[in-house]
């Protein structure tokens, strides 16, 4: 693959965050047939089939599932490198048909057929959430004792999985994805991502190249999500409000498509459900940001690199409503506005972005969300321990 160098950057502490990359090759070839990596003439990386190669054999690939049809599911995971381990995470509806009883055939007959590193687990699972207590993780079970409900919680318990299988890298892509081109291709650039950071500590985001769009008869290719437009422009502004210098770089404030190296996954903060997209730029500038006292003085003595890949394919998913945009906009900002580094003046912006969008009642107080600690404070080897034998040789498979 080839991509630009990013020219721009913004630093924010021990974070630097690089300005959308394009990419001008999806296939660069081998190594021996490219041109050298980095070259001072040249403003692109060239990295080659073999480096992608190497970073994808140590590769997670998580696609969380709930209630998508099947169809689009076999398209998805069809579309992951054969040599990237896949994990199935599913909240999806046991009544009045088992859909979960569905995946779960559908995950076994590929790696069979295939041959494949796959796995799938239900996030209900009354085993693994015992596994969860006795490895000291209890805040994402319910009353019950159950993983709750919601794809941040389901992405954490993924990323467990993930550090167990050994795996150096972990990639979210979402399972509701119509092109599977475009699943190929977001792994190519997570892989090309990982394969110039500089820092054990990188993630790289996808920003979609457009989205087709049905208007008045025709189609129309958009550029930025519903959500996402709302919540890159409060993160930038946010930027800006510490910087003194306005700033657009930040373009990928809810990519459900994005990857983290499991080192990064293990301090990162999270939050429930939809908003935890948003929430690792928050928890990167609280933890990292320089702002407040330290907890990680390891990566604060490193840094932290966060890329963002403008794809090529154009993403198509399931269309959902006014309702779900406005309800991922109203997650997303609550995290920001619960944040300590969110400062007063943004706090009344974005409750004045919520009422205007009915997404907010007059008067009605902005809720402080679900918040999930780093996952080094989870116990490896109970957690271990208490999974199922089969669950785990299929991940270490
Ligand atoms: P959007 O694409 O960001 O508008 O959101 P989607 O509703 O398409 O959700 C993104 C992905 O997360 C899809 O693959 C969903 O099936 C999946 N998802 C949503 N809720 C849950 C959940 O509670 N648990 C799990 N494991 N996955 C979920
Ligand atoms: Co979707």
């Amino acid at each position: 693959m080839i991509i630009e160098i990013p020219g721009e950057l913004e630093r924010f502490g021990a974070n630097i965050i690089y300005e959308l990359q394009r990419v001008m090759l999806l296939d660069s070839g081998l190594r021996k047939k490219s041109p050298e990596k980095e070259s001072i003439s040249l403003p692109y990386y060239n990295i080659s089939y073999e480096e992608s190669y190497a970073i994808e054999e140590k590769m997670a690939i998580v696609v969380p599932v709930r209630d998508v049809p099947l169809k689009l599911i076999e398209g998805v995971l069809f579309a992951v490198p054969h040599h990237c381990e896949v994990i199935v995470v599913s909240n999806s509806s046991k009544e009045p048909a088992d859909r979960f009883i569905m995946e779960k055939k559908l995950v076994d007959n590929i790696r069979k057929t295939t041959g494949r590193p796959i796995t799938i687990v239900y996030q209900k699972d009354k085993k693994i959430a015992r596994a969860l207590k006795e490895a000291n993780y209890t805040e994402i079970l319910d009353k019950k004792g159950i993983i709750k409900d919601g794809k941040g919680e389901g992405m954490v318990l993924a990323m467990a999985l993930a550090k167990i299988s050994g795996k150096k890298y972990i990639g979210f892509i979402d399972a509701d994805n119509y092109f599977p081109g475009s699943v190929h291709e977001y792994i190519k650039e997570y892989a090309a991502g990982f394969s110039i950071s500089e820092s054990r500590f990188s993630m790289i985001r996808i920003s979609w190249y457009n989205k087709p769009e049905i208007s008045r008869n025709n189609l129309f290719f958009t550029k930025q999500g519903r959500s996402s437009v709302v919540t890159n422009k409060f993160l930038n502004k946010l930027i800006s409000y510490y910087t003194g210098f306005e700033t657009e770089i930040i373009r990928t404030g809810n990519a459900g498509e994005h990857a983290l190296s499991t080192d990064l996954a293990m301090v990162l903060g999270y939050s429930s459900g939809y908003s935890i997209e948003t929430y690792h730029y928050i928890s990167l500038m609280e933890k990292f940001g320089g702002l407040e006292k330290v907890p990680e003085k390891r990566v604060m003595n490193d840094f932290i690199e966060i890329f963002q890949v403008n794809s090529r394919n154009p993403h198509f998913h399931q269309k959902k409503g006014k309702n779900h945009i406005n309800n991922m906009i109203k997650d997303s900002l609550k995290v920001m506005y619960h944040s300590h580094v969110c400062p007063d003046p943004l706090k009344k912006e974005i409750i004045q972005e919520l009422t205007s969008r009915n997404a907010l009642k007059k008067e009605e107080k902005l809720e402080k969300g679900i918040y999930y600690p780093p996952l080094s404070k989870l116990n490896y080897k109970a957690f271990e321990k208490n999974l199922p034998e089969e669950l785990i040789t299929t991940l270490k498979s």
